[in-house]
């Protein structure tokens, strides 16, 4: 018995190697493609939730806050904050919040972190609401583990 690898073993094990992982990489990219579209229909992204999107990163809230983690930490985490507003259980209730907060900021209470003021009009305010309560809805399976941030 031999015990080195022959060259027909070795071009057996190439093919046979590259058509096994062939497979699987196909697999992958209709599971993908199929996750996406899924996407598309249950979580759509509407104009006024990419317009909010276009808010955020307008007035770089990001170089304070957090969305799902990306950011900077010296605000809170925001893509659950529309959870945290109760938007599940009252959505015109959380929407009024989330806009009354950013109007009233700076809120000039002493020893708390301060957000500064952003003139940003009532469409624009509503098109970011839209944003985070679309962020909100985006399965993260389960991230983060508390509901705080
Ligand atoms: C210079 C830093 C800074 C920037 C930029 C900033 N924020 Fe904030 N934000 C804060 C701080 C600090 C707090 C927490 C203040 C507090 O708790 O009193 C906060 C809190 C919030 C909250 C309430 C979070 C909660 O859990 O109660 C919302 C909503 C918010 N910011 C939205 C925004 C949006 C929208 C923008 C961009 C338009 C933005 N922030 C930009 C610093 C910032």
């Amino acid at each position: 018995m031999s015990e080195t690898l022959t060259k027909s073993a070795a071009r057996n094990i190439f093919y046979g190697g590259t058509a096994f992982f062939f497979v699987i990489f196909v697999g992958l990219v209709a599971h993908s493609v199929s996750t996406v579209n899924e996407m598309a229909i249950n979580h759509p992204v509407t104009p006024s939730v990419a317009r909010g999107k276009e808010v955020w990163e307008k007035h770089a809230c990001i170089d304070c806050h957090t969305i799902m983690g990306e950011g900077a930490y010296f605000a809170p985490e925001l893509g659950n904050v529309w959870v945290r507003y109760g938007g599940r259980d009252d959505a015109a209730g959380a929407r009024e919040s989330l806009k009354l907060w950013v109007k009233n900021q700076p809120s000039g209470i002493e020893g708390r972190r301060q957000m500064p003021h952003f003139d940003i009009s009532e469409p624009d305010l509503d098109a970011l609401v839209d944003f985070f309560k679309w962020t909100s809805e985006v399965n993260t399976q389960n991230w983060p583990p508390k509901v705080s941030g």
